[in-house]
């Protein structure tokens, strides 16, 4: 595997690929790897001549000083296992090699897709996700980029911000890995408590629930019922939970039989804040 730091030689490195024909998929990461990371490099290899994986803990997209400080940095093991699935590239940037001097975010318009969910949550957060995505490709100038469903809201927003700048890659979103007991892969899982870890997946065992109530009851007795359970809960502490339309993230009232939907869910495990979230079946 290569490994280049700085934007001259991972350039240099992929613009002679390129013209040797060879097709490239990109897998933005912050490090911490787990299988979800793999599965999203091994869908990669299957589909491109060359991966390439960028390790970059990014400080504009935290809206938390202290989950920005605490981001679990594993890198020897990340090596480990890139070199386990056959990764090509491993871009390890410092922050002033992609912000060169002022560390602030650009500012986007998603057509309101900002606004909903993480957006309302996390100040700031998608535009420090998308400036760092943006600049990644224009380094990298990938064919395909590949991101985990479990940031589902963060997917529709970089597949809307190449359609608004025209950009040259497809976005490829990749299905949700979870642990046996359904927690949602994370790097952060690795930060909770004993206690907060076998709490946790309660998460999916109402994301679920939900799944099978949602062609009963309406969605706003689903949202009663789902903020009643997490009050009974004294260990997890439910910041949101709605039932949104896949395409626009708003949250809808009355079902349409053409549009897709999906429960997404916002929780604190102690400091640690878990999203997730579960397409549902329109029948
Ligand atoms: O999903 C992530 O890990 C990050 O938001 C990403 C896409 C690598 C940008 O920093």
């Amino acid at each position: 595997m290569n490994i280049f730091n700085t934007k001259k030689e991972i350039k240099s490195y992929l613009t002679a690929q390129k013209q040797k024909n060879k097709t490239i998929g990109f897998v933005p990461t912050m490090g911490a790897l787990h299988k979800g990371h793999l599965s999203l490099i091994k869908e990669a290899k299957k589909k491109n001549d060359l991966v390439v994986v960028s390790i970059f803990v990014n400080p504009t997209q935290f809206n938390n000083t202290i989950d920005f400080v605490k981001y679990p940095k594993t890198l020897e093991n990340d090596t480990k296992l890139l070199n386990s699935v056959l990764c090509d590239v491993l871009f390890l940037p410092s922050a002033e090699e992609i912000y060169t001097q002022n560390i602030v975010s650009d500012k986007f318009d998603f057509d309101g897709l900002e606004h909903q969910m993480e957006g309302k949550h996390r100040k700031g957060h998608f535009d420090g996700v998308a400036t760092v995505v943006k600049t990644f490709f224009e380094i990298i100038d990938p064919d395909i980029a590949y991101f985990g469903q479990k940031d589902f809201q963060q997917l529709q927003i970089i597949k809307k911000m190449v359609q608004k700048h025209r950009l040259n890659t497809k976005i490829k979103g990749c299905p949700i890995f979870r642990e046996n007991d359904g927690l949602a892969m994370s790097s952060r899982n690795t930060r909770l408590t004993e206690t907060h870890r076998k709490a946790v997946p309660f998460i999916y065992k109402i994301l679920e629930k939900v799944r099978e109530q949602f062609n009963v009851d309406n969605t706003l007795e689903i949202t009663e019922w789902v903020e009643d359970e997490f009050k009974k809960n004294t260990t997890l502490e439910l910041e949101y939970f709605t039932i949104a339309e896949e395409k626009t993230l708003k949250s809808e009232k009355n079902k349409a039989s053409d549009k897709k939907y999906r429960a997404f869910i916002a929780v604190f495990a102690g400091e640690i804040r878990l999203i997730d979230n579960l397409q549902l079946k329109n029948n």
